[in-house]
């Protein structure tokens, strides 16, 4: 039986900014994995996202820097394609909001939800500021947040970073500019509302059901949204950068950038081919995987869900992998006092993209917040990434050249235990790690792909066919490296949606393999022993340079400043 379909999205990142590595492992990076292990297992898969370029982020960084926002947006547009492009970021396609394909698809989805009467327009509390004479929004907007059991003074009038309840205009205490600090009055303006409390029944059953597909920290934040009660949610903006409305009554309004932003995973979708749009959005068989960071699970969890299941032709996603927060050596990330580690450095430093990638999946944030510290990824880069892969790679290559010109096919016969055990472990570590991935248990998945290797290194040192080489038990030696060559094959596969790049290079060039590490089904073909008697293994090659505390210091100085933005205009 053929395996559905799998559409995999990374939240969209807003680009005021470029992106720490807080961002990478938040969506970006997890994402890839799944895509790339998918696509090893030969699913038909897809990774898409792009960049957020709407709503008050980029409108104000491009005021601080005295810039035409559109023209922030394509320089910070580019920059971060390249950017996930250099972490091995395997986009399909990593498009933008300004597209215009998403211009329509987001016209198209608002027409709709106002066809099937979810939309209704209303003259609401909106922030204005007497000194400017216009009216500011969302994280122009800055105040106390009105829930009780919060009360964070530092609420943006969109989503309270405290809480991370979503906030609809006019709920904030004592709101003010959150450029200048003016005080903010209230004033009424005509507006268009998304009827969310409609579907409040079809949300919460469908909540319900996804408790065992959901982390519990996903789960119970989407209870607890319910839990607050549904209002219907202001889907409009008096602002002049975003999609404009088209709609009687509500002129020169844009639309609020959480309605439009999502509907950008249909969009870059659909920028595929409409073909693709119905295989992964209208087919009930297909799998769509959300990957996200923390602030943003109520919106995947309640509003886009809503939205989706207003529209009612299309379908709802089918797992929400909502993450937690990275920190730094444990402070916040902070761009303005360069507490962090940021992610743009890759573009220029000779550091291998897997050995960050490497150390970034052990901090994936799955169940709670985790800490990037630097001597963590010393220690891991040295004694696991180096000390236990690197190596198992290194003494088999280096065996099979020296001692058998490159070349241990043949027959296998009059196998040991060891080896029996070892086959047993080819078989089912793939299967076993490839479980652990498609319940998106990435840290214990990797941890898995580190532990094969030990399993290697540990046969090799068993059978020590260095020692048989000596004592002429040939084949004895040639059996166990022979063995030994089928799991590096195996691990090559497994690790590669870790370490895309180290595993091709691998891959070709030093175990002369065909074709790509992670092709369509190789996945299965990990868990089979037989290269054929031929095989003729290329040159062995350091994988990876180790981290001594001279380096280590110079990646930290590297890495730790934040971006210059005027450097990517
Ligand atoms: N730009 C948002 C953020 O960085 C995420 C948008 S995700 C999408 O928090 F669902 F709207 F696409
Ligand atoms: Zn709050």
């Amino acid at each position: 039986m053929s395996k559905p379909p799998v559409l995999i999205t990374a939240a969209l990142p807003y680009i005021n900014n470029l992106p720490h590595c807080g961002n990478i492992v938040g969506s970006h990076l997890p994402a890839d994995i799944l895509h790339r292990f998918y696509t090893a297992q030969g699913r038909d898969s897809v990774l898409v996202g792009g960049s957020d370029e709407h709503g008050a982020p980029a409108m104000m960084a491009a005021e601080r820097l005295g810039i035409p926002t559109a023209e922030l947006t394509e320089r910070l547009h580019d920059a971060h394609r390249r950017i996930y492009e250099a972490m091995g970021i395997g986009y399909t396609n990593y498009s933008r909001t300004s597209s215009p394909e998403h211009h329509r698809m987001t016209g198209q989805f608002f027409d709709a939800l106002d066809r099937e009467g979810f939309i209704h327009q209303a003259v609401e509390a909106m922030y204005f500021s007497p000194e400017q004479g216009h009216f500011l929004t969302d994280r122009y907007v800055t105040g106390t947040c009105p829930q009780a059991d919060c009360g964070y003074e530092e609420a943006y009038s969109d989503q309270c970073d405290g809480c991370r309840r979503p906030l609809e205009p006019g709920e904030l205490v004592n709101p003010r500019s959150t450029n200048t600090g003016e005080a903010l009055t209230v004033r009424a303006m005509p507006q268009l509302y998304f009827d969310l409390p409609r579907v409040r029944g079809d949300l919460g059953r469908w909540i319900k059901s996804q408790r065992d597909v959901w982390r519990p920290h996903v789960s119970g934040e989407a209870s607890r949204w319910l839990a607050d009660g549904l209002r219907s949610r202001s889907i409009t903006r008096d602002l002049s950068w975003g999609i404009p409305v088209n709609h009687d009554g509500v002129q020169d309004q844009v639309f609020y950038v959480w309605f439009e932003a999502p509907i950008g995973y249909l969009s870059f979708t659909h920028e595929l081919g409409s073909d693709a749009f119905a295989k992964y959005w209208l087919n009930s068989d297909a799998e769509r995987i959300h990957v996200l960071g923390k602030d943003n699970i109520p919106f995947h969890t309640i509003f886009w869900p809503g939205m989706l299941m207003a529209h009612r032709d299309i379908q709802l996603p089918t797992n929400i992998v909502g993450l937690n927060y990275l920190t730094f050596e444990g402070q916040k990330f902070s761009k303005s006092k360069n507490i962090g580690v940021f992610a743009h450095h890759i573009l220029t430093s000779d550091l291998h993209p897997d050995v960050l990638r490497a150390y970034l999946t052990t901090t994936i944030p799955e169940a709670r917040d985790t800490d990037f510290k630097w001597s963590q990824m010393q220690a891991h880069v040295n004694s696991e990434l180096i000390g236990k892969l690197g190596n198992f790679f290194n003494r088999t290559l280096s065996q099979i050249r020296k001692k058998f010109d490159g070349r241990v096919g043949g027959e296998l016969s009059d196998l040991t235990d060891s080896d029996r055990f070892l086959m047993e472990d080819i078989a089912s570590f793939p299967v076993q790690i490839g479980e652990r991935l498609s319940r998106a248990e990435f840290r214990e998945a990797y941890r898995q792909v580190m532990e094969f290797a030990s399993v290697g290194n540990v046969y090799l040192e068993r059978t020590a066919p260095w020692t048989a080489v000596r004592e002429g038990r040939t084949e004895d030696a040639r059996r166990s490296l022979n063995l030994a060559l089928n799991l590096g094959r195996s691990l090559a596969i497994v690790a590669a949606p870790f370490l895309p790049r180290s595993m091709q290079e691998l891959w070709s060039e030093q175990l002369n393999f065909e074709g790509e590490v992670g092709a369509p089904g190789r996945w299965d073909e990990a868990s089979q022993v037989g290269i054929s008697t031929d095989h003729q293994i290329g040159q062995p090659q350091r994988l990876y340079e180790g981290i001594d505390d001279a380096r280590l210091a110079s990646l930290r100085a590297e890495f730790s400043e934040a971006a210059n933005i005027e450097d990517f205009l």
